[in-house]
Formats: C-alpha cells, sequence, structure tokens
C-alpha cells in the first residue's frame, strides 16, 4: 500500500530541532522553532497556567465530551482578549469555535473558504510562516503571495504591499500576521493597519489575521490595536488565534477560529459550519488547554498575574535583542544592526545567504531553520558573545 511513498525532507522548522538534539557540541545554541526560553534556555510552565490548571483539576468531575464548539467560556474570552469592548458590540455577528491550536484555526478557516467560495484565493505575505502554506493549502484553497519584507530596510515594504493590495479582485482573501510578523519581525504601524483597512474595504477584500503571539511584541492592548481597526470596519474578517506562546499552552493545543460575518444569521450559519468542518477533521477539540486559558482570564487576580508574566518575557526578548545588535555592532561598527532592535517579537531574519546560513549550523552550531531566521529568546547573556563571534565569522559567505 505504501510501498510507493518517498521520505520527505526535514520540516523546516521541526528539522531544526531534531539536529539541534543530534548535535553533541556543548556549545550548541538553539534558535530555532519559536518557544520562548528563559535566560537558562528553559520554557517553564507559567506560574498563573499552574495555578489555573490545578483549580481546573480540582473542579473537574468528568471527562465526557464539551462538544463540538469546545469551551464556549474560553471562546468569548479568548475573543474578548483580542477584540477588547469590540467583541460585545460584535458578539452577534461573530462565529467562534476552540480549535486545535492557531493551526487548527488557520486550517478550518481555509477549509470554510474553500467550501464557501471554491476559487478564492488567499494572499499570504512573502515571507511568511514556513506552514503557512502547507496548512492553508491543503484544504485545496489557491494561495498567492503579496511584497511585504524588504529586506534592505529590513522593515514592511509598504508601498508595494498596497500596491498590490490594491489590484486584487472583490473576495480576495488577505492574510496579515497581527503582530510579531513571522519570521521577518517587522510590523504594520498603526497608520498603516488604517491605510490596510480602507484598501481592504475599498476593494472589498477579506482579512485572515492570524494572531499567534499577543502580547509578545509591545503589551496585550498594542498587539491588537491593528486587528482591532479591521474588526472595527470591515464586514467580514476571520480570526485564527493560539494560546501557545503567550500562555506557554504549546503542547495542550489551544486555539480559537473566530469568524465576524456581515449579520447574524450569516454568523449562525458558520457557526454550523464550523463544528461540521472540526467533526469531519477530528471530531472535537481537546479540553485541558482551554479549560486553563478560560480560568485565567476569568480570575481578575490570576489574568493580572499571567499579563505581569507575560510582560516578562517581553522586557527580556527586547533586551536580547539590543544585547546582540550591541555584541554584532561592537564587531562590525560598520554595519547596521539597530533593525534588531526596531522589529518585534521572537523572530527577526539574518538576511544572510544559504551557505552562511548553512555554516552557522554545520560548523558553529548555532542552529535555526534555511530561512535565517533567528529565535531572539534563544540568545542569553550566557551565549550572546559566542552567538555574536558565529554570525560575524560567516557574514561574508556565500
Ligand atoms: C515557529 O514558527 O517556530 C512556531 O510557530 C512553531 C511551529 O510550529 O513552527
Amino acid at each position: 500500500m505504501f510501498g510507493n511513498l518517498e521520505t520527505l525532507p526535514p520540516d523546516p522548522i521541526l528539522g531544526v530541532t531534531a539536529a539541534f538534539r543530534r548535535d553533541p557540541s556543548p556549545d550548541k545554541v538553539d534558535l530555532g522553532v519559536g518557544v520562548y526560553r528563559d535566560q537558562f534556555g528553559n520554557t517553564p510552565v507559567l506560574a498563573a497556567v499552574r495555578e489555573a490548571e490545578r483549580a481546573v483539576i480540582a473542579a473537574q468531575r468528568t471527562k465526557v465530551y464539551v462538544g463540538p464548539a469546545g469551551n464556549i467560556q474560553f471562546n468569548e474570552r479568548i475573543v474578548e482578549l483580542a477584540l477588547g469592548s469590540l467583541a460585545a458590540e460584535l458578539k452577534d455577528r461573530t462565529a467562534a469555535i476552540q480549535t486545535v491550536g492557531g493551526c487548527g484555526a488557520l486550517r478550518i478557516g481555509a477549509e470554510l473558504l474553500h467550501a464557501a467560495a471554491p476559487d478564492s484565493v488567499v494572499h499570504v505575505s512573502d515571507p511568511t510562516w514556513a506552514n503557512h502554506e502547507p496548512l492553508l493549502g491543503s484544504s485545496g484553497i489557491t494561495l498567492r503571495r503579496y511584497p511585504y519584507y524588504d529586506p534592505q530596510t529590513r522593515a514592511v515594504a509598504f508601498d508595494r504591499m498596497l500596491e498590490h493590495l490594491e489590484r486584487l479582485p472583490s473576495g480576495a482573501v488577505v492574510l496579515l500576521h497581527a503582530c510579531c510578523h513571522n519570521p521577518s519581525g517587522a510590523d504594520l504601524s498603526l497608520e498603516q493597519w488604517d491605510a490596510v483597512a480602507d484598501v481592504l474595504d475599498g476593494r472589498g477584500l477579506v482579512p485572515f489575521v492570524d494572531l499567534a503571539y499577543q502580547g509578545f511584541g509591545d503589551d496585550m492592548e498594542a498587539d491588537v490595536a491593528g486587528l482591532r481597526v479591521l474588526a472595527g470596519r470591515l464586514p467580514t474578517l476571520l480570526l485564527a488565534i493560539s494560546c501557545s506562546k503567550n500562555f506557554g499552552l504549546y503542547r495542550e493545543r489551544t486555539g480559537a477560529l473566530a469568524i465576524i460575518a456581515e449579520d447574524a444569521a450569516t454568523a449562525r450559519a458558520i457557526a454550523t459550519h464550523q463544528a461540521r468542518t472540526g467533526r469531519r477533521m477530528y471530531s472535537m477539540p481537546p479540553d485541558h488547554g482551554a479549560a486553563i486559558a478560560a480560568h485565567v482570564l476569568g480570575d481578575a487576580q490570576l489574568r493580572q498575574a499571567w499579563q505581569d508574566e507575560v510582560s516578562a518575557m517581553v522586557v527580556r526578548m527586547k533586551q536580547m535583542r539590543a544585547l546582540l545588535a550591541g555584541a554584532l555592532s561592537a564587531r562590525r561598527p560598520q554595519v547596521d544592526f539597530l533593525w534588531l532592535e526596531r522589529q518585534r517579537g521572537m523572530f527577526s531574519l539574518l538576511g544572510l545567504a544559504p551557505a552562511a546560513i548553512a555554516a552557522l549550523c554545520d560548523e558553529e552550531h548555532v542552529y535555526m531553520p534555511p530561512d535565517g531566521r533567528i529565535n531572539l529568546a534563544g540568545v542569553s547573556d550566557q551565549n550572546v558573545e559566542r552567538v555574536a563571534d558565529s554570525i560575524v565569522r560567516v557574514l561574508g559567505r556565500g
């Protein structure tokens, strides 16, 4: 049956973790997969999550199914975290379903788009997260790219992006990263979000917003200001939410898909399709992570404690950006590395040739995906000098 299947190459991101684990070097550094790490290189369970977990388990009396839409309280609270007061205003027009992580939300969204409008095209940023295209494309939907990142300025190529959007036909879908663009770390300013909203609205385009890093850029509110501009103005919006990073719930696969529709009747119809799509793929989402996040968000004290933990993570990521920029500048004063500090979130692109990136992994034992994306949370006071030495050693390669 399966004899004709060929062995696949490793996943561009998950393969880095495997290669890192195989490397016996004591000096190896993992700047690969996007998980937050503390100064000791650990990804601990957040204290607020631990406490909520204890409360959830103590209160649990049964393991019966929760239902196809998952934990309704979680859905409401996580949408409220993303949309703020708009969530109540848009409640009747919103259909939300708990999903298997942010990936599940993206995939169900793509399945629904494909079912509702088989000819629709989703435009993703160039570059985008390495799994976006496989994940969305497996639904059968057509994908294209729009210009996004300018490697010269290390910022958003905004004029080219807008020009591209202005040429799209009505009904085209545009996938946007709400904050902490993965892999570039280059985000839209609020003025730019405003201009994007004008174009989407004027041309009848549909935003599909991927919110995987709320709280990891600047703070819980600032990181969703652009999303809220879109949600407040556009008739239709898809929102994929992940709790992997900001709640540190990675392996619990916790997320949600919220779709804001033109009217309440359409939202009710969408909810039935969301449930059926999930049912046909995996039946129902897992309970544990969503129950924890719902508990944290529903308890004022715990919610504050959690926000403080996330704020501390952001401070560290910004410090590591500054530290690495400083260490590189000290070695190459003629080269500008300040873009590292201007960018946001966990990731930045080194912008090196493939040969240089290969040398970083194979010779320097500093691991990252083949596009040269580095996870700044993998940098620490202990390894920053060594990472900077390695980067400058390969700078001119290729
Ligand atoms: C990443 O971008 O590294 C994370 O989102 C983890 C993943 O699944 O790729």
